[in-house]
């Protein structure tokens, strides 16, 4: 750290509590997670203490302490990274206790709560003893499915508690020093909304597979959506890219080189996402275990003359040029949710169909915007709507308390509400809506849902556009896996199905609502439904892109704006080249210097950063 201060660079800390040594797990086996198998690991390999043990969270504190003390005034200190990657849960008799403890909190004390809430009467599982409760467990509970939330979510809380308690010593001795965790994208282990409340800063960890099985410029488009979640976290606060691989990744199927330009590419995607630092895993290859074969800044030949080498010191050279960027941000029009809790339900309900891909459904609903360069806020629905034009919520399955308000509020005020199949099912607890669905959602939406059909992989239907449609859809689209079969109350019908028993019945509605609309996709489609969609709503409400033209396949474009000037990120995904024609303005090439004009050339894996004075959001 010495040497880095009096280099001009900064550290950021992490404390030690990913990985502990042995003699921790020999002199106290409670800090070893118990598996749900309720077998006790033996020591090794990392992120696998308990969060509850009090002898881990004591010795956690302790070493946080000492480090604080050493170098809380090193001029290299600049943020502290706490840990490394939480995740995981234990089921040790401690956990159990903690578990049943944040139960009882959270129902008041009242078993009956708890027996309602979790539907325990079902299959004669209902509790009378707070003791009979336990974790869900491969030979034990797995089918109360609000037994399996509020475990998830005891595991969030846990983590979090755990997490306070390293921060604890850290915020006083160095009350001036920021905190951060590493997150790992869209890891379902852990709600990182909860996570992010305590951070000061969001960092995370990005690994993609390029040049592999997912297109290039599909994979970008679900890159760019964790960036965007990333963002979102802290209401548009620029973030961290605590990792990247500067060349492969080792634990990857296949570690794959990246191609001459993803480098730089990638890098500067996280960029236009909001990412405010370029960070590496790893800066020199151990000489053995597990990660002698990932990617480092330095290689095993100890030298700078390599083709990683160049491409980080490239990369390093273009942050020197975007030192204005830095502590912007972008206010999109559009707001998508995601949100950890309804995945978990989704994923546990058994039916309609095993793969209900609800990750996979709200990635190509966000790729519709990306790929015409319009920015999403990527958001729960805990989250505020009121600043968005659309609202978009794909397969909103859980419908928590006030969430259905907000939207009625937001659509009645001018808001554009679009949500699609399997919405409005269950409430917090996973008990389903009664008096038909889409429950709560079912005054805005103006529809009622009478039953969803699940289609085996090789079944189709279509949805056709009725002639006139408001839309000014023409084709006709495919409707694949899940087919909601509704009928229309007070809303408005675009499309029907094409056939099978609900032919002629709703497949696309929407329902005026106040001074708002809100439309229901009742079928899964392709992308081909989603983007023609996307595209005829953008234009209607009069959502801006980043660069008013249409881009080529495998382009996009994002910005960031500290309110006068905008920065344009214009990246080629594919490798060949593309041209962009940019519309009339005058835009200057950061990278590059001097100003462009008309045709905007990119190589394969290209990107240009342009500034302009501010014009959009
Ligand atoms: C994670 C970890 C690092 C390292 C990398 C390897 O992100 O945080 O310690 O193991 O993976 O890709």
């Amino acid at each position: 750290m010495d040497r880095l201060a009096e280099n001009g660079a900064y550290a950021v800390l992490a404390t030690p509590s990913g990985a502990r040594p042995a003699w921790l797990s020999a002199k106290y086996p409670e800090v070893l997670r118990v598996q749900p198998n309720r077998q006790r690991i033996l020591h090794g390999r990392r992120h696998n203490h308990c969060y509850t043990s009090p002898v881990y969270r004591e010795k956690t504190q302790l070493i946080n302490r000492k480090l604080a003390e050493r170098y809380k005034d090193h001029p290299a200190l600049i943020l502290w990274h706490v840990s490394n990657e939480y995740r995981g849960e234990c089921h040790c008799d401690l956990c159990q206790e903690a578990f049943r403890n944040w139960l009882k909190a959270k129902y008041d004390n009242d078993l009956d709560k708890l027996n309602h809430a979790w539907w325990t009467g079902f299959w004669s599982h209902t509790f009378t003893d707070w003791s009979q409760i336990e974790s869900p467990a491969p030979h034990g509970e797995l089918y109360i499915h609000g037994l399996n939330l509020d475990w998830k979510r005891f595991v969030t809380y846990q983590t979090v508690d755990f997490i306070k308690n390293e921060i604890a010593p850290l915020r006083e001795l160095t009350p001036d020093i920021k905190v951060t965790t590493n997150l790992m994208g869209t890891y379902p282990g852990l709600d990182y909304w909860k996570l992010a409340e305590v951070l000061d800063v969001v960092s995370w960890d990005n690994y993609p597979c390029w040049h592999g099985e997912v297109p290039d410029w599909d994979l970008a488009a679900s890159v760019s959506f964790v960036h965007d979640i990333n963002r979102s976290f802290k209401g548009g606060m620029p973030f961290m890219m605590m990792e990247s691989t500067p060349s492969m990744t080792n634990w990857q199927p296949v570690a794959k080189l990246k191609r001459p330009g993803m480098h730089f590419l990638s890098s500067m995607q996280a960029v236009a996402h909001g990412s405010d630092t370029v960070q590496y895993f790893q800066w020199r290859k151990s000489r053995g275990c597990s990660e002698k074969f990932h990617g480092a800044v330095v290689d095993h030949c100890g030298h700078e003359h390599t083709r990683v080498m160049r491409d980080v010191a490239e990369v390093g050279k273009a942050l020197e040029k975007l030192d204005k960027v830095i502590g912007t941000t972008v206010r999109p029009e559009v707001a998508l949710i995601y949100d950890w809790e309804n995945r978990w339900a989704i994923e546990d309900a058994q039916g309609p169909r095993k793969e209900k891909n609800y990750q996979g459904t709200c990635e190509l609903h966000y790729k519709a915007f990306w790929q015409q360069g319009i920015p999403v806020d990527v958001i729960n629905m805990d989250c505020d709507f009121s600043g968005y034009k659309l609202l978009i919520a794909p397969m909103l399955y859980m419908v928590r308390p006030g969430v259905a308000e907000r939207m009625e509020a937001f659509v009645a005020s001018g808001g554009t509400l679009v949500t699609t199949y399997w919405s409005g099912i269950v409430d917090e607890n996973d008990l389903c809506f009664l008096g038909g669905f889409p429950g709560p959602l079912r005054k805005v939406t103006g529809i009622w849902s009478e039953e969803i059909d699940a289609l085996y992989d090789s079944d189709v239907n279509y949805a056709v556009p009725r002639i006139g449609n408001r839309l000014g859809l023409t084709k006709e689209y495919k409707a694949v896996e899940l087919a909601d079969l509704i009928h229309v109350e007070t809303a408005e019908v675009l499309a029907e199905y094409k056939q099978d028993f609900y032919k002629g019945r709703p497949a696309l509605t929407v329902n005026r609502f106040g001074k708002g609309q809100a439309y229901y996709i009742a079928f899964r489609s392709g992308f081909d439904f989603l983007a023609d969609f996307y595209s005829r709503l953008a234009e209607e409400l009069g959502i801006s892109r980043v660069i008013d033209c249409d881009l080529p396949e495998g382009v996009t474009a994002q910005m960031r704006s500290d309110g006068k000037t905008d920065y344009i990120f214009v990246m080629n995904f594919s490798n060949e080249e593309k041209q962009v024609n940019l519309p009339d303005g005058e835009y200057t090439d950061m990278l590059e210097g001097g100003s462009v004009k008309g045709v905007l050339d990119l190589p394969g894996y290209g990107v240009r950063i342009l500034e302009r004075p501010k014009t959009i959001y």
